[in-house]
């Protein structure tokens, strides 16, 4: 009889923005006159169209694949040195050195952040955060590995801390985080770097949202960390960036310097372990969303998505300014487009999500799909537009 991973027992019945979607249907079916009230600002999906370089690079390359000379059919799983230089060239104007030939490029940070379990056995301890973003979690269970939890609170400005009486082998970080907007500063990166090189630890570092951070003191990737090249993996996305949510491109650096010793006294390499993995199950992005990705990075067509930012950022600008008005405290919104604020009135985060698409409807993220720490939290995200953001924030203030 087929024996099946039991393990799936042990998620929730639905991903969570599977389930906020699915709740809002049903509000829809049973209120379809409010149907077209609805402002979502639950998932951060963006509203914003490409940028003119993408959409000019896109035609470009579509146009390409119709001539014989330039057709491409399979290209390199690591994805086209083109792109990765381009990557690179970008990390360098960072100030951060990052090999293109460490750049492993994908279809999304989700898939990457999932995958990548792959590479680590059961039995090693998994130390996430709480309130973090739940594929950490349920790709994880979904495997059996043994999770561990830190907390995120108010108390610690949602930025837990390396323990040394907490042994972990492998540890997420989020920064600028998805759901808390917290964003972690060198010196506490530098800790998390040590704690790993002492411990013979793994990072995998989420930097996502890397370009929402607006202080320049703020490290923008784990390898502005000295050290962080013998211990973290990076994963960075241009769903937030470049508005790639529907378009998918991602990048994942796995550098060469990660190399752990084995229980036969060798060694692996994580680089050639991820190389072996993505030669082997996945035949690489397309060439059409590489080329215009690659555009993303040069200079111009950072500029452009850095409007595309600002416009966000006004977004949660009237948000912050509406909590601030209602004296509810808050995070985010500043190096990051998500805000995270107290449930008014004492509520629960589900509770407040029902309560607020039935007064308002105005849909957000319940702070309990994040995690313990996040039930009395309530996300909002600046991915909407203008007029609809101003719209909820008017709701709002009525409600409250
Ligand atoms: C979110 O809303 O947390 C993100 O859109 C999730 C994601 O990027 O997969």
């Amino acid at each position: 009889m087929v024996k099946l991973n039991e393990n799936y027992q042990n998620v929730k019945d639905s991903y969570l923005f599977a389930e906020i979607a699915r709740r809002v249907k049903v509000y829809e079916e049973t209120h379809p006159e409010k149907a077209a009230d609805i402002i979502r600002l639950g998932i951060g999906d963006v509203t914003l169209p490409l940028t003119k370089s993408v959409i000019e690079a896109l035609h470009e390359a579509v146009d390409s694949q119709a001539v014989s000379e330039t057709f491409k059919g399979y290209g390199p799983e690591q994805g086209y040195a083109f792109a990765q230089e381009a990557i690179a060239d970008y990390y360098a104007r960072n100030g951060v050195e990052v090999k293109a030939t460490d750049i492993f490029i994908s279809d999304g940070a989700k898939s990457d952040t999932g995958n990548i379990t792959e590479l680590f056995a059961k039995d090693n301890v998994v130390l996430v955060p709480d309130p973090v973003y739940p594929v950490y979690v349920d790709t994880n269970t979904m495997d059996g590995k043994n999770i561990i939890y830190m907390n995120g609170t108010k108390e610690n400005d949602f930025l837990p801390m390396p323990d040394e009486n907490v042994k972990a082998d492998i540890i997420y970080l989020c920064s600028p985080n998805n759901p808390t907007g917290a964003c972690y500063n060198k010196e506490q990166l530098e800790a998390w770097v040590a704690y790993a090189l002492k411990n013979d630890a793994v990072i995998l570092y989420d930097s996502a949202y890397e370009a929402f951070i607006t202080d320049p003191t703020l490290p923008r990737s784990i390898y502005a960390i000295e050290g962080a090249k013998k211990c973290a993996i990076e994963f960075c996305s241009l769903s937030k960036t470049a508005g790639f949510t529907g378009t998918r491109f991602s990048y994942t650096v796995v550098p060469e310097e990660l190399v752990f010793e084995t229980s036969n006294g060798g060694t692996l390499s994580l680089h050639n372990m991820w190389n072996r993995r993505q030669c082997t199950k996945f035949n690489g992005t397309p060439y059409i969303i590489q080329y215009a990705g690659a555009k993303v990075f040069t200079e111009e067509g950072m500029k452009e998505c850095q409007e595309n930012i600002g416009y966000y950022r006004e977004n949660a600008r009237m948000i912050a300014e509406t909590l601030e008005k209602k004296g509810i405290s808050f995070t985010g919104g500043v190096n990051s487009p998500y805000i995270w604020f107290e449930c008014p009135k004492g509520m629960e985060s589900w509770e407040f999500f029902d309560y607020l698409l039935e007064n308002a409807q105005v849909v957000g993220t319940p702070g309990a799909g994040f995690g313990e720490n996040g039930k009395n939290y309530f996300r909002l995200t600046s991915f909407g537009k203008h007029e609809k953001t101003k719209e909820a924030m008017e709701r709002f203030n009525s409600l409250f």
